[in-house]
């Protein structure tokens, strides 16, 4: 049995999928804040869903797991305050909702022995770093309240492997796209963006000079790493989950623009501050301890989220 802490949102609700598809019994943890419950469409009878606010309510809502549906494998632990951008507004409500929420999961698996903890952590990690890919072992200095209770979060699951014997692993996200994420903010994910103002027509905005790179990984690559993850011991390990390409923001808005067979106009808006200038993920950690491999390219990833944006 897999609890996914965020399992109504847009990563946890593809992860769920996928558990499901394996013949996995999944809890969902969720209070619904940026999760929907159109994500679980389709799955109802299928899984248990526990709705408790993450934050106070999350130890609480760990105690209803009902012990005939046995010890967790894990915890995935994707419930969070998503936002950077809301992070450097409220940096303490960022502790409560990130740092907090993850040391109640690790309290969990502490008392109850065998329990791995997998949490999803982030490319912010990092900072602007100069090393281009990145690597794990990369000096960290992460510039948001966010980027610092994840890697706090971090901390606190190696020492609770180290102190307490507790299995736990990080996978560090890069920027994940894919069918199920929310277009509907200007810090949305950028595709998502691109995506919905593309099949409108609408002009698409590229902020500075496009120059700018990510390493965008579909949703569902994203997910085969998470369950990897949950299905081995690891003792604190942190993994970067990306593709290893590097795309700049111009080819992403000439290719979604190309895919949508759209008539969208592409135009420059000042630079967004404080951004990163480019990031990539090196894998070769990821792919030698936890046998994580990528498989889907950016333009299979793209038609299929397009088609999903267009349904
Ligand atoms: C992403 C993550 C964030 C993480 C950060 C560092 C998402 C949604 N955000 O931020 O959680 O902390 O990486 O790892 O995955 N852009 C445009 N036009 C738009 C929107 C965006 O040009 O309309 C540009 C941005 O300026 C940026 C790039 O697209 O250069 C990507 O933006 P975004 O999708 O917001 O992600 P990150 O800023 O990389």
């Amino acid at each position: 049995m897999y609890v996914v802490t965020g399992g109504a949102g847009f990563i946890g609700s593809q992860l769920v999928r996928d558990l499901l598809a394996a013949g996995e019994r999944v809890v969902v943890l969720d209070d619904f804040s940026s999760g929907k419950r159109a994500n679980l469409q389709g799955l109802e009878g299928e899984l248990e869903v526990i709705e408790t606010n993450v934050v106070d309510g999350l130890w609480a809502g760990l105690g209803k797991l009902d012990p005939r549906w046995g010890t967790p494998t894990a915890i995935v632990h994707l419930a969070a305050q998503v936002s950077v951008v809301a992070s450097l507004q409220n940096p303490l409500e960022d502790a409560r909702r990130n740092h907090g929420a993850t040391l109640q999961v690790l309290e969990y698996a502490r008392q109850h022995r065998g329990v791995r903890v997998v949490l999803a952590s982030s490319a912010a990690t990092y900072g602007d770093v100069d090393e281009v890919p990145v690597r794990e072992s990369s000096a960290r200095w992460p510039l948001s309240p966010y980027g610092f209770h994840k890697f706090s979060s971090e901390l606190a699951l190696r020492a609770y492997a180290t102190t307490h014997g507790v299995p736990t692993a990080a996978l560090r996200f890069f920027n994940v796209y894919g069918p199920r994420q929310d277009p509907s903010s200007p810090y949305s994910g950028v595709i998502s963006i691109f995506m919905k103002r593309a099949l409108a027509g609408e002009g698409i905005t590229i902020y500075g000079d496009g120059e700018q790179t990510r390493d965008f990984v579909f949703v569902s690559d994203v997910s085969a790493a998470l369950r990897k993850a949950a299905s081995q011991d690891f003792a604190g390990d942190v993994f970067n989950v990306g593709t290893g390409a590097e795309t700049s923001i111009n080819v992403l808005a000439q290719t979604v623009v190309r895919l949508a067979g759209s008539a969208s106009s592409i135009g420059h808006a000042p630079a967004r501050s404080g951004e990163v200038q480019r990031s990539c993920a090196e894998l070769s950690h990821a792919r030698d301890a936890l046998k994580y491999e990528p498989s889907v390219g950016l333009d299979e990833g793209l038609a299929a989220t397009l088609a999903w944006y267009a349904s």
